[in-house]
């Protein structure tokens, strides 16, 4: 049986909470693995949207393993709130992106046989290509995010290169079991949020993040928005995707820090 899960009460889409941005990959993975037309990630956006999710977010991948071309142009048309493309740093990515026109880019590390998308971008490895990538995007007017880990050298290199924000990598805070490995993935995280806040960049975060270890992360008032994917898809499987969305929003409560 599935854990209760104890819901704070809290109107969804008040401006004073951290967003929830909802990635729905993996209902375009279900969907890939026959080959068909169901279940259509528009559906699930419509629904996400119904459930309070301030923004929806997808990665189309090189390999277009999941999300789909005509995903993301239906997408930009039904998407009202906020469209989060997630893309490798590749010239014709950015070409897609410049079409689509979402309303942020996130951009991510992308290697072939990975599961998820499994580290953070190395920005001081790719300064030139990313601020070239990023200056194109902004002649757009679309902002960009860099997907970092907590690491104070790369939220530097992401300010210097021009970004508008950063999404903190929160796969190793999922992933830590002992209570000492929490404690220190939690202190890089709001090192790297205030850091990452003081060099002008608004702070997201996200990756593993789940109905158990979100609520650690939402007591960090510089971190604006969550992204997460595989634990609402997850449990939308069993209580439906508009409640998986509104009970996952209402982990992401009012603080009283943030404008
Ligand atoms: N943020 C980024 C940049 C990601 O690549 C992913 C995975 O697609 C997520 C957030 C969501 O991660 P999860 O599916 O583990 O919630």
């Amino acid at each position: 049986m599935m854990d209760p899960i104890r819901c704070p009460s809290t109107s969804p889409g008040s401006k004073d909470m951290a967003r929830l941005g909802v990635n729905i990959d993996h209902v375009a993975t279900l969907r890939q693995a026959r080959g068909g037309y169901e279940p259509d990630p528009i559906a699930a956006a419509v629904l996400a949207d119904l459930g309070g999710a301030d923004g929806l977010v997808v990665h189309l991948r090189e390999d277009r393993r999941h999300i789909q071309e005509r995903d993301l142009t239906l997408l930009r048309d039904v998407v009202h709130s906020s469209l989060n493309l997630e893309m490798a740093a590749e010239a014709s990515m950015a070409n897609i992106a410049l079409q689509v026109r979402p309303d942020k880019v996130t951009l991510v590390p992308e290697r072939r046989q990975e599961l998820t998308t499994e580290g953070g971008l190395a920005v001081t490895e790719h300064h030139d290509r990313l601020a070239r990538l990023i200056r194109r995007l902004h002649e757009a007017e679309i902002p960009v995010s860099l997907f970092i880990d907590p690491d104070l050298t790369q939220i530097h290199a992401a300010s210097n290169v021009g970004a508008d924000a950063v999404e903190l990598h929160t796969g190793r805070y999922a992933n830590s079991r002992r209570p000492q490995d929490i404690h220190k993935e939690v202190a890089a995280l709001i090192q790297g949020a205030q850091l990452a806040q003081k060099s002008g960049l608004e702070v997201n975060a996200g990756h593993g993040l789940t109905y158990h270890n979100i609520q650690r992360l939402t007591t960090i008032d510089e971190i604006v928005e969550f992204n997460i994917g595989h634990s609402i898809i997850s449990r939308a499987v069993f209580v439906g995707l508009e409640r998986a969305v509104r009970e996952m929003r209402a982990f992401i409560p009012l603080s009283p820090g943030r404008s």
